[in-house]
């Protein structure tokens, strides 16, 4: 008999720059750090992201949905189709640098990760790393949550610390951030995958076994 293959998570990546946390992921799928997953689409709001010339190098399904001189909801209908159209089962926003509609979160209930460069609630919105080095934290680092309908405020699915040194200027702390992002993001996605995970309230936790 031959053993059914169970079907691979479909993600669908959101960006509209650099895309190195899109990259760390594809890396990790080809690395076989994500068996369950695959990337069945790239999306930007930007059609010169760097991060859709790099999708498109590595033959991804890589498109541009541009944002300017259209209204919120019909860019996000857009959006939602394509990801739609692709079978995508976990949104996962990667540098994508537009707020969600009310419409697109609730199209995909716990199914939208976002990243963030600092260690939530402190620091949401832009130049985090900058705000957290101004501010004179001694311990930064990033988030991976959910998306709801608010600024960097899901549920929380796992952070990680990265020390701020004496020597450090923001650039340099933003750089050891970044590594970190790379790592958490891969890890993240693995634990939404394996529904072992539930969401408490605003806890993110291992489902018990009793
Ligand atoms: C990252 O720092 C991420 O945390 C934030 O935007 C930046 C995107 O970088 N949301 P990249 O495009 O993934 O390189």
């Amino acid at each position: 008999m031959i053993a059914a293959v169970s079907p691979r998570k479909r993600l669908g990546i959101l960006l509209s720059g650099r895309g190195s946390n899109f990259l760390a992921i594809a890396d990790a799928i080809a690395n076989g750090k994500l068996p369950d997953a695959e990337i069945a689409v790239v999306i930007s709001n930007k059609a010169d992201a760097p991060g859709l010339t790099a999708a498109n190098q590595r033959a991804l399904k890589a498109v541009a949905i541009e944002a300017r001189g259209r209204k919120r909801s019909e860019h996000d209908a857009e959006i939602i189709a394509c990801l739609r159209e692709h079978r995508v089962d976990l949104v996962c926003l990667a540098g994508y640098m537009r707020l969600l509609s009310q419409e697109f979160v609730a199209s995909f209930p716990e199914r939208i990760l976002n990243i963030h460069p600092s260690l939530l609630p402190a620091f949401a919105g832009l130049d985090a790393q900058q705000q957290a080095f101004e501010y004179g934290v001694k311990v930064a680092g990033c988030t991976v949550h959910f998306v709801d309908e608010q600024l960097d405020h899901g549920v929380i699915v796992l952070q990680k610390i990265v020390p701020v040194l004496d020597t450090d200027d923001a650039h340099a702390l933003s750089a050891r951030i970044l590594e970190q992002e790379h790592i958490a993001y891969t890890e993240a996605i693995a634990r939404v995958l394996s529904g072992q995970y539930c969401v408490f309230g605003r806890r993110y936790l291992p489902i018990s076994e009793s």
